[in-house]
């Protein structure tokens, strides 16, 4: 990349997310790989990214998707070797391509050698030092530390045997028992995370993102966790000490050329405590998850992008905006739904959706957030509408999520099904033509519609919808700040991005008139008597006489 293109790319970046598992396979054993990634580079080519983030790729008994790592610096023989992320890091570059890989601080798979060693080792051991082992509280030590919930539903604490088979010490996961939580106070553990970050950055990652990235420091009284705990009073969540650990990542970042970023993964619903992770010394961007939250609705998603964009302003750091990712609902699913809100506590699996509406919502959210100023995320599969896949079978279901919560919650398979390429039937090019392995999760049987193939041929498909709105956005967008709205009827959003371009989103029930313009850039549904139609959204030309 050259000095032009160094420029601070990640301000208005469009960064698709790569789930390697599900993407495209190249060997033909029904799981997604690197190779896969590399033969279907033109794909993202011809999307329009700048840049992808492939969740994570390292050797894992995939207990959490891969966000259970077991070593660092080697990749999943399932997904390749290390050789074929460097091609892929390369070639990819060549075509105009960064790669942002996923590293995971908070907690390594129960397979680590760290961690292995630390069970095999005794209590107060330095091995255990790197981790959270404590003695149970009463008799016996049979109740755990602390009654914190884990993020995936469940106990946080579990309770390991010592050599003679008698029960022992408890050790701490904020997530699932696979994935026991590292001791960030630990010198060792500082030190390791920042050789990772140096052995990716070394083989040409452009950036990191980083996997819960607000949860790694923890209270070490171990209190439980006050009723309603204030700004950073949580014992496991938002600790002050986590700056400093961000502000030596930012060091080792900027140690590189080339502007290598650091984008968090920060669940808070406090903005003002949000923006402080991307003060200019720390990380780049944050994702921004109270956007993806809101419903389909008019005053909301304002409200969302104003807040947003008042608590950046005195960080500096742009916004980002992301519909959806490899943990949600699928859009399309999701605004089909009489409540088209998201939380994890509320799925809303097998509610009424109409799919239809959804995806026409979904492509009137596309335009909406591709207009608005900032980076912008988009997962595999939204560029096809895919729909969230309701129809799995319990017993496919693997992930933490859906087991701890003994099925009450669905899991989030739905939204990580193998994507479809080509053809008319499962597995619709996913692998090779001769590949006789099932894909790792079935496709639906009615998909024929939705493959790469059947739209690129299609004008009004949404995979032509995204192409045209990144190709319009880098030629009219990159580089313009700010946005300004306009006076627009309830309902309606209405909005600038410097002198020539306007962006006007309708979510009321009505068709409504387009503000005034000099040209129709690109429209998510086609306009009824030259009135922009319910749930749809034009680009729009605005001259100097406006
Ligand atoms: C967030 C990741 O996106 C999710 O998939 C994972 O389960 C948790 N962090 C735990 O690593």
């Amino acid at each position: 990349m050259g000095e032009q293109s160094d420029r601070q790319w990640w301000r208005d970046a469009v960064i698709y997310e790569v789930y390697p598992r599900s993407f495209a396979d190249a060997d033909g054993d029904g799981t997604g790989d690197l190779a896969g990634v590399l033969s279907r580079l033109d794909h993202l080519v011809e999307l329009g990214v700048d840049a992808i983030w492939c969740t994570p790729w390292y050797a894992s008994p995939m207990a959490d998707g891969g966000y259970d790592v077991a070593d660092y610096r080697a990749i999943d023989p399932a997904f390749g070797t290390l050789a074929d992320a460097e091609r892929l890091i390369t070639e990819a570059l060549t075509r105009g391509i960064r790669t942002i890989v996923d590293v995971v601080p908070n907690h390594v798979s129960a397979q680590h050698p760290w961690f292995q060693a630390a069970l095999a080792a005794a209590p107060g051991s330095p091995e255990r030092a790197r981790f959270w082992f404590r003695p149970g509280r009463g008799d016996g030590g049979t109740e755990m530390p602390t009654r914190w919930r884990s993020e995936f539903g469940g106990d946080t604490w579990t309770r390991t045997k010592n050599a003679d088979g008698t029960p022992g010490e408890w050790y701490l996961h904020l997530f699932s028992a696979d994935q026991p939580d590292l001791n960030w106070s630990h010198p060792d553990v500082r030190r390791e995370h920042e050789d990772v970050l140096r052995f990716w950055f070394d083989r040409g990652v452009a950036g990191v993102r980083i996997d819960s990235a607000a949860l790694l420091v923890k209270d070490p009284a171990l209190p439980e966790v006050p009723a309603e705990p204030g700004p950073g009073e949580h014992p496991a969540v938002d600790r002050d000490d986590l700056h400093d650990i961000y502000r030596g990542w930012r060091a080792v970042a900027d140690s590189y050329p080339g502007e290598r970023i650091l984008v968090g993964e920060i669940w808070l619903p406090d903005v003002e405590r949000f923006v402080r992770y991307l003060r200019p010394d720390e990380l780049h961007t944050a994702f921004n998850f109270d956007f993806l939250a809101r419903p389909w609705d008019a005053e909301q998603l304002r409200a969302s992008i104003d807040a947003t964009l008042a608590a950046h302003a005195p960080v500096g750091a742009p916004a980002t905006w992301v519909l959806s990712n490899h943990d949600v609902t699928r859009p399309v699913t999701r605004y089909g739904r009489a409540d088209s809100s998201f939380a994890f506590t509320a799925k809303r699996a097998g509610t009424p959706t109409d799919l239809a509406l959804g995806t026409r919502r979904a492509r009137a959210a596309a335009l909406l957030t591709a207009a608005l100023p900032g980076s912008l995320y988009l997962y595999q599969g939204d560029e096809l509408g895919l729909p969230e896949h309701e129809g799995l079978d319990d017993d496919l279901r693997r992930d933490p999520m859906f087991l701890r919560s003994g099925g009450v919650d669905p899991g989030r398979e739905g939204c990580r099904v193998p994507l479809p390429w080509s053809g008319d039937a499962p597995p619709f090019g996913f692998g090779p033509a001769d590949a006789t392995a099932p894909t790792w999760l079935p496709q639906p049987a009615d998909w024929a519609e939705l493959t790469v193939e059947a739209q690129v041929g299609d004008p009004r498909s949404m995979l032509a919808l995204y192409r045209a709105a990144l190709r319009i956005r880098r030629a009219e967008l990159n580089g313009v700040e700010g946005m300004s709205w306009l006076p627009s009827a309830a309902g309606v959003l209405a909005f600038d991005r410097g002198s020539a371009f306007r962006c006007v989103v309708n979510l009321s029930a009505q068709p409504v008139p387009l503000p005034p313009h000099t040209a129709v850039l690109l429209v998510s549904t086609p306009l009824q008597d030259g009135a922009l139609p319910a749930d749809a959204a034009a680009w729009l030309r605005t001259g100097i006489d406006q």
